[in-house]
Order: C-alpha cells, then sequence, then structure tokens
C-alpha cells in the first residue's frame, strides 16, 4: 500500500505492536514513542522501507537516521567501538544517547540509513514501546523523529498526526515522551547535537585513557565542568557560510531544521502585540514551560509548548530566556534553530 493512508492510533499494548511488527516485516514505517521524542521506525535493513521514512517526512536524502537497536552487543554487530564509545554505551544504554561510530562493512544497513557516509549513528532506547517493537521485529530500526521534515519533534502521539497525518499507517499512542529533546549526539569526544544528557555528564564517563588532552565539544565549549560557559562562542569549522549548517559533520543539524511555521523571537520578557508568549519561570506567558524555573521540566514541555504557539490564533510566538545551565544548552541549541529563518 502507498499514500495516502487512514493514519490509525494504537494505544501502547499487544495489539498495537503485533500491528505495528507487521508494517514493519512489510516495509512500512510506524510512529512510536522513545524516552526522547516518538521516532518514525522502518527496518534498516530494507533500503526500501528507509526510503519511505524519508519519504512520508519529505525528508532530503543527504540527512541520515539514528539505527536503534535492544542492546550493546547488537549495536557491536552494526558499528565498530572503541574505549570512549564502551565507556559511554555502558553509562548511558539504555538511554537518550547516540554515538556515531565507523559502520561495520558486514552490518548489512540499507546505505540510505547512513546517506552513504562510513559512520553509523546508533542508540539502545530505553521506551518500553520502542523496546516491545525492536523485540517483535528482530531487526535493527532506523527511526528519525517522525515529523514532517523541518517541523517541530513530536513528543505525543497527537503531534504525530497533525503532521504525518495520511502519509503512515501507525502511530502507537503511549503518552508524553518523557525527555521531550532528541537523544545527545556524540562523535568521539565532540558533542554534535546536545540533548538529555549533558557535557557535564559524558566527560565524567569517557574512557580515561592515557595522553588524553582536554575535553572541547564543537559548540566551543569546554565539557569539564557543568558550569563552564562559552570562552568564544560558537566555532564554525573551515569552509562554513554564514547561515549554513555550523556542525558540518552532524548533516541534519541544518540550521534551521527544528522551525515552527511561524517566526519566533528568543529571551522575551513580555508578549508583543499578537504574540504567544511561552514563559519560563517568573515569566507566566500564555503557557509556562516550568513556573518552577526546572529545565529537565522546561526540557519535556517545550516541543509541545511550540506546537501550541504553532497552532495559536497570534501570528507570531515569543519565548522567556532560559538558563544556559546542564540540560539548557540543548534547550537553547533547538530554539536558535527554531528561530532561525532561511
Ligand atoms: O532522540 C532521537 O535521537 C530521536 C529518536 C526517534 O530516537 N531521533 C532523531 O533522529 O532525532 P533524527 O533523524 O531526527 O536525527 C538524526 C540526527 C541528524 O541530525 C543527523 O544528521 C545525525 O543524527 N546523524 C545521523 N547519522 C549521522 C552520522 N553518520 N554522522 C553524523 N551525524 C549523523
Ligand atoms: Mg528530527
Amino acid at each position: 500500500p502507498n499514500p495516502p493512508f487512514a493514519t490509525r492510533t494504537l494505544p501502547y499494548g499487544e495489539a498495537a505492536i503485533v500491528a505495528a511488527a507487521a508494517l514493519i516485516a512489510a516495509g512500512q514505517p510506524v510512529a512510536v514513542p522513545t524516552e526522547t521524542v516518538y521516532g518514525l521506525a522502518a527496518d534498516a535493513t530494507d533500503s526500501a522501507a528507509v526510503a519511505r521514512i524519508y519519504a512520508a517526512k519529505g525528508r532530503p536524502s543527504f540527512n541520515p537516521l539514528i539505527v536503534h537497536v535492544l542492546d550493546l552487543a547488537a549495536a557491536q554487530e552494526i558499528a565498530d567501538f572503541d574505549a570512549d564509545a564502551l565507556a559511554l554505551a555502558e553509562a548511558f544504554w539504555p538511554g537518550p544517547l547516540t554515538l556515531v561510530l565507523p559502520l561495520r562493512a558486514d552490518a548489512g544497513i540499507a546505505s540510505l540509513v547512513t546517506a552513504g557516509l562510513d559512520t553509523i549513528a546508533i542508540r539502545v532506547p530505553a521506551h518500553r514501546a520502542m523496546r516491545a517493537l525492536l523485540e517483535a521485529t528482530g531487526k535493527p530500526l532506523a527511526a528519525p523523529s517522525a515529523n514532517a521534515s523541518g517541523g517541530i519533534s513530536p513528543t505525543r502521539a497527537a503531534h504525530v498526526v497533525a503532521s504525518l497525518d495520511g502519509q503512515i499507517a501507525l502511530v502507537i499512542d503511549d503518552g508524553a515522551t518523557e525527555a521531550g529533546l532528541e537523544s545527545t549526539i556524540v562523535h568521539g569526544r565532540d558533542v554534535l547535537r546536545p540533548g538529555p544528557i549533558t557535557a557535564a555528564q559524558l566527560t565524567l564517563h569517557f574512557h580515561p585513557g592515557e595522553g588524553r588532552g582536554p575535553v572541547a565539544s564543537v559548540l566551543g565549549q569546554s565539557t569539564a565542568r557543568d558550569d563552564d560557559r562559552p570562552a568564544t562562542g560558537p566555532r564554525p569549522a573551515p569552509g562554513w557560510k554564514e547561515g549554513e549548517n555550523l556542525l558540518i559533520t552532524a548533516p541534519g543539524q541544518l540550521a534551521s531544521h527544528y522551525a515552527p511555521t511561524k517566526p519566533l523571537r528568543l529571551n522575551a520578557t513580555q508578549a508583543e502585540a499578537d504574540e504567544y508568549l511561552i514563559g519560563f519561570g517568573a515569566i507566566a506567558g500564555d503557557i509556562n514551560l516550568s513556573p518552577a524555573a526546572n529545565p529537565v521540566e522546561a526540557a519535556a514541555n517545550l516541543f509541545d509548548a511550540l506546537h501550541r504557539a504553532d497552532a495559536s490564533d497570534r501570528a507570531t510566538i515569543a519565548i522567556a530566556p532560559i538558563p544556559e545551565d546542564g540540560i539548557g544548552t540543548a534547550i537553547n541549541d533547538r530554539l536558535r534553530r527554531a528561530a532561525h529563518r532561511d
């Protein structure tokens, strides 16, 4: 079958997993929650199935996908782990950490998954629904966020339906996702995408090998301490042009990747005329990410707030300042991308 589909939503449970596994086996992508955001999963060894992910999302084909597997042993059949990667996997898997590692030649992963790169982004998810689907299918599952390309990542089943209705056959609904932000992506000792696992947490777990210098992420931040601030601001790699992807080793990190459809104003302390204000802490707003000013709570609520702001009757969106501490780095990364207009 091809789109348009009558997109079904089934609550998480045995019936949903059986239906989803049958669709995956038939080469169809299925939306499934993870602990970060809802993913659009398909068999990573089946190039036609992977192509249907790109098609459903309308995603540019140069943008590689994350592969999800049940455990470290399954990941080691697909990618080569060095001492740092092993230490991180042991510390944070299952969980919201993605490792970019050399792809094994015999892994059987469709080249569309990696967009032809010789590395692969891989993670072991913690969420019961994604884990049940991995078990039921017995396949590595490629899964980008389950939204149309360039849209806001979905943290609820209704967000998926709003974005991909008619493009996919099934959404498994298991409520709001816990982290609400995509996984942290690490390549070597570089953070390609900040996320729920902070640079400070990562640094604690790098393999304590000899002759290793201090750790600095590509974001230009020392990762040595949680309260570090960027010394010089973002450091573009050689060849970077204004308005282009800053983190060019992560091809998908396009500057406008997380854009809502309406203009977004950052660091707002009050709403201007016809603005929907997303508040934080004491700045109440039309909706508040965390009245208690808790950044983890704010991260979990971020994309839902952006969805609500986008769907409101106001012409533009404003958001209160979020402190740069801990997961605040990841929130502000997403917000800068969301505010960027091409
Ligand atoms: O939390 C998550 O990671 C979610 C859930 C569903 O697991 N998935 C997700 O996937 O955010 P996606 O496809 O939206 O983001 C994948 C990111 C992109 O920025 C892409 O460029 C980067 O991973 N990526 C994938 N493979 C890569 C590689 N070999 N080298 C560098 N970056 C890579
Ligand atoms: Mg995405």
